[in-house]
């Protein structure tokens, strides 16, 4: 008799979404790629005891139509892609339609959403399985806020990862740089990082890039100097951190940019003064 046996659904389900989900950090930046990609120009990020109590990431963005919503936490669900074909002109951060749905699964999810075109926002909550369980009217603008509690109360071991305060004030530490690097090159767009109502971080709308730095790394931007750089996908080169329009010399029709990466490479080219 075969010692090897098919997983029940749920069990392989949860196991995947655990390879998606993987940490407090995972979580923050699918929900701020979410909201970037509904063209959002305020990303507000609130998290209660280091992200594990709740994480809320709301945007001002086009907001989830009714019809929708149904697939918005169903795996494989996006609305971004048709097929696989347009994987070679995405201009999205997500694509796979898998973010809310690992979220669901391991977490407990509740989006309050508008459209432009509504009266009322509504509430829903949702099953780990990504079905609704409720929805209510809301009074609210238009975008979209996300809310996930109880992250990882279902996979103990997950959990248990952060028992040290070390890791959970790690964990802040890195959600942090995350919104750095966004902030470093996306200049029109407005961040707020709130740690158990606290204020962490935050960087207003600026219209030059060097401002939009200066935000976002504060002095070390002044000590920035002209580079060549190379961009290792589309094999771009570039001679300098800023265009002379003071814009970010990387354009978005040939890929999105990730700032994890455009970071990265910014900060590789600082010189600092010795
Ligand atoms: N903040 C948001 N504003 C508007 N629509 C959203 C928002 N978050 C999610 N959605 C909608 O829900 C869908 C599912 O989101 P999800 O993050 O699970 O997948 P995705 O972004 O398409 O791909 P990926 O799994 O790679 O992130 C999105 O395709 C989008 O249509
Ligand atoms: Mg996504």
């Amino acid at each position: 008799m075969s010692r090897i046996k098919e997983l029940p659904k749920s069990t392989s389900h949860l196991l995947s979404c655990t390879q998606v989900i993987t940490s407090v950090q995972s979580v923050v930046k699918e929900l701020l790629e979410n909201a970037l990609d509904s063209h959002a120009t305020s990303v507000e990020i609130k998290l209660e005891n280091f992200g594990l109590e709740k994480i809320e990431v709301k945007d001002n963005g086009d907001g989830i139509i009714k019809d929708d919503i149904l697939f918005v936490a169903k795996p494989h669900c996006t609305s971004k892609i048709t097929s696989h074909l347009d994987l070679v002109k995405i201009i999205t951060y997500g694509f796979r339609g898998e973010a809310l749905a690992a979220i669901c699964a391991v977490a407990d999810l509740a989006i309050t959403t508008k459209t432009a075109d509504e009266e009322f926002g509504y509430t829903y909550t949702f099953d780990h399985n990504g079905n609704i369980l409720s929805s209510e009217p809301c009074p609210c603008n238009q975008g979209t806020s996300v809310v996930v509690t109880n992250l990882f109360n279902n996979v103990p071991v997950r959990k248990q990862l952060y028992r040290p305060e070390k890791k959970k004030k790690e964990e802040l530490r890195i959600i942090e740089d995350i919104l750095v690097a966004f902030g470093c090159i996306l200049t029109r767009i407005r961040f707020v990082l709130y740690h158990n109502r606290n204020l962490i971080w935050q960087k207003s709308v600026v219209d030059r890039t060097i401002d939009g730095l200066r935000l976002a790394l504060g002095d070390a931007a002044d000590y920035m100097e002209d580079c060549e750089y190379v961009d290792e996908e589309t094999q771009l080169i570039g001679s300098q951190v800023f265009n002379e329009d003071n814009t970010f010399p990387f354009n978005p029709l040939h890929f999105p940019p990730h700032p994890l990466s455009v970071g990265v490479k910014v900060c590789s080219h600082v010189t600092l003064d010795q």
